[in-house]
């Protein structure tokens, strides 16, 4: 499609679906697994389970991610014919390459349609629907398939060792339908997509000793699993978190108390709860569901998204703010009309 510079276009969610391994993994799993407690993981992190892929027997990022897609698809009431673009924010596809887009476009039978993988960590998801908006509006495509889907359980130490980061993280995929329409008042308000990669010895997954920032004393085991420094991803989140939201309600001329829901990506519900705290909001505008998945990476905003759309609390004409951090560093917020 040629990109039509003489007139823009509005950019409305149709749709939205999930993803989720049947495999459950629990507080009282991890205890058999590792010097921990039930106790110590739900007042830290507000995890009781996680959702594990099983991915040696074939069930991988794409098997989530087109799962996702199909559902939201369905429950947009669109065909997979009727997409342009999939996009999937990811930061663990089945392989360097193809693309899990291309996986996903394969099995829904998109032959022939654009498909992007992209990686921002956590924020992967939030940065994509602040572009995916962008490429909507100019006329390059006119319905798209967004789907952010991790599976970051195949980089995890479940040893004694790696218990800071093992509790934390559980596989998923959740995808949304973005859709080209003639109303100019719905889309994008603001947006914020920030990256520091001066942190990015925080929270990494080496891919050997080298990339470790101690290499000298990196164990063997370390390589491709999660290295966090916990306490120091923390910090820099509960600052970071606050500050991107006013940034984007700065940009929008808009307060807090404008805005019907704050879909933050799920890290951990202490670093939420101060959100919550910080801009005086009630538990219906700051969902948690971290209880049910852990941090789910990309996947994390569009469950909370896909969850508050089922229930029922979501509706037409809200004003609807996207909220991430990761690895890298990024952060960055999306804020919607609907
Ligand atoms: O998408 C972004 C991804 N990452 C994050 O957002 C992570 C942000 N950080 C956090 O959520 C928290 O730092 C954690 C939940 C990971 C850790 O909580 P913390 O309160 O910062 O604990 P800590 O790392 O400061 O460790 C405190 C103590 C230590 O013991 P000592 O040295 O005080 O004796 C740890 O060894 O807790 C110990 N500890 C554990 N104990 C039981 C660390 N992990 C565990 C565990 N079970 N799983």
């Amino acid at each position: 499609m040629t990109p039509n510079q003489s007139r823009q276009y509005g950019v409305e969610i149709i749709g939205s679906g999930n993803g989720l391994p049947a495999k459950r993994l629990t507080n009282a799993d991890l205890v058999k697994m590792m010097d921990t407690s039930e106790e110590w993981i739900v007042q830290r992190t507000g995890i009781e389970e996680r959702r594990v892929t099983d991915w040696d027997n074939g069930e991988k990022t794409a098997t989530l991610a087109t799962k996702a897609l199909r559902n939201a698809v369905d429950d947009a009431g669109i065909k997979p014919g009727d997409l342009d673009l999939i996009i999937v924010a990811t930061m663990t596809p089945n392989m360097p390459t193809p693309s899990v887009s291309c996986l996903v476009a394969a099995d829904l039978g998109c032959t022939g349609i654009a498909a992007i993988d992209f990686n921002a960590a956590c924020s992967g998801f939030v940065f994509s629907i602040s572009a995916v908006h962008e490429l909507i509006k100019g006329g390059m495509f006119k319905t798209v398939g967004l789907i952010g889907a991790d599976c970051l359980t195949q980089h995890i130490d479940y040893s004694t060792e790696g218990r800071t980061a093992s509790i934390l993280f559980g596989d998923g995929a959740s995808a949304v339908i973005l859709r080209r329409t003639d109303d100019l008042s719905k889309g994008l308000i603001s947006h914020a997509m920030h990256a520091d990669g001066g942190g990015s010895d925080i929270l990494l997954i080496p891919a050997d000793k080298n990339d470790h920032p101690d290499p000298a004393n990196c164990l063997d085991r370390e390589v491709g699993r999660v290295f966090m420094n916990g306490p120091a991803v923390f910090k820099f989140a509960v600052k970071k978190f606050p500050e991107v939201i006013q940034e984007t309600l700065d940009l929008a001329g808009l307060d807090a108390d404008q805005i019907d829901h704050f879909i933050c990506h799920q890290a951990n519900a202490r670093i939420l709860e101060a959100a919550r705290k910080r801009f005086g909001l009630s538990e219906e505008k700051l969902r948690i569901n971290i209880n049910k998945y852990g941090n789910t990476v990309a996947a994390s905003c569009p469950l909370v998204y896909n969850e508050l759309c089922t229930d029922g609390s979501i509706k037409p004409g809200q004003r609807i703010m996207f909220i991430a951090f990761g690895a890298g560093l990024t952060w960055g917020a999306s804020l919607w009309q609907l």
